[in-house]
Parts: structure tokens; C-alpha cells; sequence
């Protein structure tokens, strides 16, 4: 009979968990949830090697193990330390932490302009959530913040450098899901970007899923881009038997419109994994079938309640019971206005999702609906 591997014993702000040798201190944190888990911009658990470029994981390791219960001089980067037996980690109850992880933001943001308010990722960034959580709200920076000459990659991804926080993964996605590899970093310190040659594994099947992997606004989808804000839409989830990947996704709607389609994320913001297989979706299925008829819809998405995604969306509400007609007499309830009787916006034979670019003023005058 297998001999049971001995389990680890790791207290993460003094929680408890036991977890299998050789499990870093972020998955161990992970297990238990909340928020003793790290914030991650970097790692991503379906992709090998992924981690250690962002810092934003360090925490405090109080003692070692049983056997070394030393503190550990620096704070390590959890999504890259393995647990000990008796090991004491610091997260959120390290005053050296949180100063540590506000330095950290107050880095990446030093380069990462103020796009916000016209960024497609803004309510799905998670640099925004970390600024948010431990950034400060001035920018001690006087200098001027890094640009980089525009790079068009093609029809289906945005590319901002100025976004970007040279996490690799979309490298990693370019190495493990392509099988044309010419995507890297060039240069080093503030000269760094992600490969010119990006565009070269841009026409893979599988390069969509390097919007889905990118923490922040730097690739973003082209055919949704200034659409919508991510709030205003209707997460469904959504599958199809496609001949190349999983087919499983979230539908982004606007009314019955389909504006994006994306893969499904986990609780991490990492997608989510089938039969043990990460779910990555192929350029067809993210590109491609922008009709619910492509579709079979399984249901309303749940979204995290702390998600400005979750705004207006009451998942699992019931609908209130109509007694209009009761105490009518019968008589149904009569619409008072069709507000496209009275206004050219929003006219419903405009399809936003097959529109070339964004929507502007002009898309909705008379002469353009008559085309
Ligand atoms: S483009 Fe996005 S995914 Fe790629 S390195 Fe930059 S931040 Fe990371
Ligand atoms: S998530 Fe650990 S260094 Fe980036």
C-alpha cells in the first residue's frame, strides 16, 4: 500500500491549514480563503512558471518550521515560497506587509496612466482593485510617465503598452498555448515591453486568451472595445460543442446583444478548469459566435458581490408577483412611453457588436439606420 504523504501544518494569520508538501504559501493561503490570501497580479496558477515578477504576494514569515522556527529576514514572495511544517506566515496582520504592498503599488503604478475612465478593463482590472485596497491617493512621481511607440496586432487585440505591469503572462500563454513562440520581454528597466513580435502569435487560434490572462487594460478585446462598460452588461454562462476547446463561456450582453464573449473565472480571476484542464477557449468561440443563437444559454453568471460587475444584477431574485391585473379588474397594465417612438438612441436595429468601432453620435442618426 502507498505510504500517505504526511501532511504540512502552515498558520496564515493565525489560521490553520493543512496542505500537501512542496504547496507554495499563496495556494496554502488560497485554501483558506478571504482575505488571508495575497493578492496575485502576476502568478496564475494554469500557467507553469508564472510568478515572482510583481511583488504584490510578499508576506511575513514569522517562524520557518518546527524544526527552524527562525524568522525569516525579508518578506518572501508567497506565490513563489513552499510551506514548512510549522511554518507562521504574516498576510494582512503584518503592518510590514501592508506598508511593503503599498510601496509595491505605489511601483507599478508610477508608469500606469490614469485610463480608467475610457479603459475596457476598468471594473474587471485588478490593478484597480489593488489600488483600491492598498494604494495611497496621491502619486509622490513628478516625472514624465513612459510611452511607447503605437503597435497595431491585428483585428481582434488592443495592445496599451503604457498599461501594461510586464507581468509575462500573456508570454506564458504566447509559450504554452501557441505553438509559435516569438513573444517576450525586450530590454530591461523602464525600457521593458512585451515583443514587437507579438503579432506573429497573434493569429493563433488560441492568442485570445491572452486578454483573459492580462491583470490589467494592456491587451484588451478589439471587438468590445468602447461597446460598453463591463457593469452595464449581463454575464450569462454559455456553452457549444466546439471541435477546438472547451466551448465553455461567459456571455457579456446588452439586452439580447452579445458584446464579448470570455472565458469562465474562478473566485482568483483565473479561468476556470474542467476534468482538471484550465477552460482556455479558442478565437472562434471568443470571436466569432456573437449571436445567442450560437449559444445554449445555462444561466446568469454569479458574480462576486463585491464586483461593481454585480451592480443591479440580483442573481436568484425572485420576480415580485404582478397584481396590476388583479385589482384592475383584469385590465393589463399599459405601457406609457416607447422611448424609440421619442428618441434616436439606443435604436434597436443598431447592432453594437457588429459595429467596426466604437459607437459614436453618428451611429444613431436617421441616415445611418437607413443604410
Ligand atoms: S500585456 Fe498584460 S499580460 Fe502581458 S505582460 Fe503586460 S500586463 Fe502582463
Ligand atoms: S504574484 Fe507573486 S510575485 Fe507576482
Amino acid at each position: 500500500m502507498a505510504e500517505e504523504k504526511k501532511l504540512f501544518k502552515v498558520t496564515i494569520d493565525n489560521i490553520t491549514v493543512e496542505v500537501a508538501p512542496g504547496t507554495t504559501i499563496l495556494n496554502a493561503a488560497r485554501q483558506i480563503g478571504s482575505d488571508v490570501t495575497p493578492p496575485a497580479m502576476c502568478y496564475y496558477s494554469k500557467l507553469q512558471g508564472s510568478g515572482g515578477k510583481c511583488r504584490t504576494c510578499l508576506v511575513e514569515v514569522a517562524a520557518g518550521s518546527t524544526a527552524d522556527p527562525r524568522p525569516m529576514p525579508k518578506l518572501v514572495a508567497s506565490c513563489r515560497t513552499n510551506v514548512m511544517d510549522g511554518m507562521i506566515v504574516k498576510n494582512i496582520t503584518s503592518e510590514r506587509v501592508l506598508d511593503a504592498r503599498a510601496g509595491v503599488v505605489e511601483f507599478l503604478l508610477i508608469n500606469h496612466p490614469l485610463d480608467c475612465p475610457i479603459c475596457d478593463q476598468a471594473g474587471e482590472c485588478h490593478l484597480q482593485d489593488l489600488s483600491y485596497e492598498h494604494g495611497k491617493e496621491g502619486t509622490r512621481y513628478e516625472f514624465a510617465r513612459r510611452t511607447f511607440e503605437k503597435e497595431d496586432i491585428g483585428p481582434y487585440i488592443q495592445l496599451h503598452m503604457t498599461r501594461c505591469i510586464l507581468c509575462y503572462r500573456c508570454t506564458y500563454v504566447a509559450d504554452q498555448l501557441t505553438d509559435k513562440r516569438v513573444h517576450g520581454i525586450l530590454d530591461r528597466g523602464d525600457h521593458a515591453e512585451i515583443s514587437t513580435y507579438i503579432s506573429k502569435a497573434i493569429d493563433n487560434d488560441f492568442s485570445g486568451n491572452m486578454i483573459d490572462v492580462c491583470p490589467v487594460g494592456a491587451l484588451t478585446d478589439k471587438t468590445f472595445r468602447f461597446k460598453n462598460r463591463v457593469w452595464f452588461t449581463k454575464p450569462l454562462d454559455a456553452h457549444r460543442d466546439c471541435p477546438t476547446c472547451c466551448g465553455k463561456v461567459t456571455l457579456w450582453n446588452r439586452g439580447d446583444e452579445v458584446l464579448r464573449v470570455t472565458a469562465r473565472k474562478d473566485q482568483w480571476g483565473e479561468v476556470q478548469s474542467y476534468d482538471g484542464k484550465p477552460g482556455w477557449i479558442c478565437n472562434t468561440c471568443r470571436f466569432d459566435k456573437k449571436k445567442l443563437s450560437d449559444w445554449v444559454i445555462e444561466g446568469p453568471m454569479k458574480v462576486n458581490r463585491h464586483s461593481v460587475i454585480s451592480a443591479n444584477k440580483y442573481i436568484d431574485a425572485k420576480r415580485s408577483h404582478e397584481t396590476i391585473a388583479e385589482v384592475m379588474g383584469g385590465r393589463q397594465p399599459r405601457l406609457m412611453m416607447d422611448i424609440h417612438n421619442i428618441s434616436d438612441v439606443n435604436k434597436p436595429g443598431v447592432h453594437l457588436s457588429e459595429l467596426p468601432g466604437p459607437a459614436t453620435g453618428d451611429t444613431f442618426t436617421p441616415d445611418h439606420n437607413k443604410e
